[in-house]
C-alpha cells in the first residue's frame, strides 16, 4: 500500500512576531503531533539515506532531538546528540555560534564517536545555519565523516542551506519558505 501523500507545509504552523516583531516562527509541534504527517516526515528524511552507511545521527538540541530519535531507529545508526553547554556529563569540546543577539556554545562528548564514523545531522530547521555550522564543527573535529544533514524546514533566503553546502555537507529539507 502506497503511503499517503503529506502536505508537510500544511501541518507546520506559522506564528507571525514570534519570538520577536517581524519574525514568523515556522512551528513543527503540529507536525509532530500528527500521526499521519510525523510518520510521513521521518520516512521522507529517512528515504535518501538509507543506502548511505550512516552509522550515527547527530540531533541538535533540542527538536533535532526527537527527530534523530526517530531517523537513528529507522536506519539501525546510533544517535549523538549536539548539547547547549553546560549539559554533558563527561569530557566534551565546544564550539561558538552566533545567535541573532550575541553568541552561545554547542557542545558533544570527545568520546562521542571513532574518527571515521559516517554521520548524518539533523534538526527541525535551518535558518542562517550557524547552529547546523556548529555541529558540523564539533562532529568534524571529532573525525567523523559527514554524510549529509537534514531538516523539516529551510528557509533558503538566510543562506544556511549555502553555508552548509559550501562546508561540503549536502542539505535536505522537506519544505522550503520563502522569507524569513
Ligand atoms: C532554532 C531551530 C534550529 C536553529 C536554526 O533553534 O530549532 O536549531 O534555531 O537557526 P540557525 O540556522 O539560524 O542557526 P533555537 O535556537 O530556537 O533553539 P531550540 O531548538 O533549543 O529551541
Ligand atoms: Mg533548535
Amino acid at each position: 500500500i502506497p503511503a499517503p501523500t503529506i502536505d508537510f507545509a500544511a501541518v507546520i504552523r506559522t506564528i507571525p512576531d514570534y519570538p520577536k516583531p517581524g519574525i514568523m516562527f515556522r512551528d513543527v509541534t503540529s507536525l509532530l503531533a500528527d500521526p499521519a504527517a510525523f510518520r510521513a516526515a521521518v520516512d521522507a528524511m529517512v528515504a535518501p539515506y538509507a543506502e548511505m552507511g550512516v552509522a550515527m545521527v547527530a540531533g541538535i538540541e533540542a527538536r533535532g532531538f526527537i527527530l534523530g530519535g526517530a531517523i537513528s531507529h529507522q536506519l539501525a545508526a546510533g544517535f549523538v546528540p549536539i548539547r547547549k553547554k553546560g549539559k554533558l556529563p563527561l569530557a566534551t569540546i565546544r564550539v561558538a555560534y552566533s545567535l541573532e543577539y550575541g553568541v552561545d556554545e554547542m557542545e558533544v562528548h570527545r568520546d562521542a564517536l571513532t574518527p571515521g564514523t559516517r554521520v548524518l545531522i539533523t534538526d527541525d530547521l535551518i535558518a542562517t545555519g550557524g547552529t547546523a555550522e556548529a555541529a558540523v564543527k564539533l562532529l568534524r573535529e571529532l573525525g567523523a565523516e559527514i554524510v549529509g544533514a537534514c531538516f523539516v524546514v529551510d528557509l533558503p533566503e538566510v543562506g544556511g542551506r549555502q553555508k552548509l553546502e559550501a562546508l561540503g555537507v549536502p542539505v535536505k529539507a522537506l519544505v522550503a519558505y520563502q522569507g524569513h
